[in-house]
């Protein structure tokens, strides 16, 4: 791939889990890179993320409501990938403003720079099946109705929708992916903010059991390297531009079997089935899975990373570096 060959990129929440794997990938194919995280200590920014390439970044400590420092970035960027967000579905029920000021205002503020400063650049934004709450058919396809069940889910579903009316009304070029439990090395772990993988992963290399709530659920997970190929091939292609791509994974499984399948990948490890806790109830959306072939037919993206594949490399690299996680 030689789009990325000597441009300019800017990756917000490029010190996060997606975003740091993404900017490995891009200086790998050639392109000048620069992140810019705030670093805030609920979220998953963590400079252990780029510690092979910290020398080859521009790295700035920002945050993308400060409207000033996000106007300079965005300047002479060719690609912007849009990844900062506030990702738990619990803190935003708690705090709905934050995640009202960071999933929403921030991305409208983003889209008006590159409008004033910036129209030609690419804006790829980093979406989430959450905007389509409880499923009412399985998989999920884009033409599903969206009704999100939390805070979450509606401010990241209005960022996601400034990104395609900046597309369609000022010409310019956005696209969004919505993206569903992604998983791999660099994920956030010291909690479940990020996704219930994470505090498994850690328990798990703890040595601890860790607990399924419900289990029964069924849900495909991507990894990490296959998420970072859509990011790219949305960025590179023109036939993006507008639309919005749900990412599936290569096997639908019921969380009982993720488990299983953790524990197997880690040579062994417990876990407790648990009833769902009342206040998680109240958000949960139940079975998802994805229907990707939109991606598949206008990108040719397709999951390639089996789970039993990704689980093993994301525990062999907690077990590794798990304490730069803690
Ligand atoms: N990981 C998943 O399963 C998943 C699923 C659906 C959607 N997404 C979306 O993908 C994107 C990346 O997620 P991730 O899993 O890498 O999470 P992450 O928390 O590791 O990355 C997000 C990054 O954004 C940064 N950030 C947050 N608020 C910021 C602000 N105001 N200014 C600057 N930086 C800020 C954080 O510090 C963090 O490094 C998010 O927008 C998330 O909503 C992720």
């Amino acid at each position: 791939m030689d789009a990325f060959t000597d441009k300019k990129v800017l990756i917000t929440g490029g010190l996060g889990f997606i975003g740091s794997n993404l900017a490995q990938r891009l200086l790998e194919l050639g392109a000048v890179v620069t992140l810019v995280d705030s670093l805030i200590p609920e979220y998953g920014g963590n400079m252990f993320n780029i510690k092979d390439i910290e020398s080859s970044v521009r790295v700035s400590i920002s945050d993308i409501r400060d409207e000033h420092s996000m106007c300079y970035l965005v300047q002479e960027q060719d690609y912007v990938f849009n990844l900062a967000g506030q990702t738990s579905h619990m803190d935003s029920m708690k705090d709905p403003y934050t995640d009202l000021e960071i999933n929403s205002r921030a991305q409208l503020s983003i889209l008006e720079i590159c409008r004033r400063y910036n129209p030609d650049t690419k804006i790829v934004f980093a979406s989430t099946r959450q905007i389509y709450g409880k499923p009412d058919y399985l998989p999920v396809d884009e033409k599903h109705l969206l009704r999100p069940v939390d805070v979450n889910g509606v401010n990241k579903m209005a960022g996601e929708w400034y990104h395609i009316l900046y597309n369609n009304v000022y010409g310019i070029h956005t696209c969004a992916l919505r993206l569903t439990n992604t998983y791999g090395p660099r994920m956030r772990v010291k909690d479940a903010r990020q996704t219930f993988l994470g505090i498994w992963i850690k328990l798990l290399v703890e040595g601890k059991p860790f607990e399924v709530w419900g289990g029964e659920q069924l849900r495909d997970f991507t990894y990490v390297d296959d998420v970072v190929q859509a990011f790219l091939l949305a960025a590179a292609s023109e036939k993006s531009n507008g639309l919005a791509f749900n990412l599936g994974g290569c096997e639908v499984v019921s969380l009982k079997a993720a488990a299983d399948m953790l524990a197997l990948a880690n040579g062994g490890g417990e876990f407790l089935m648990r009833e769902f806790p009342a206040d998680r109830k109240r958000i949960d959306i139940g079975d998802y899975y994805a229907d990707d072939s939109l991606i598949q037919a206008v990108l040719g993206w397709e999951p390639r990373v089996p789970l039993k594949e990704g689980l093993k490399r994301t525990v062999d690299f907690y077990r590794q570096h798990l304490k730069k996680y803690l």
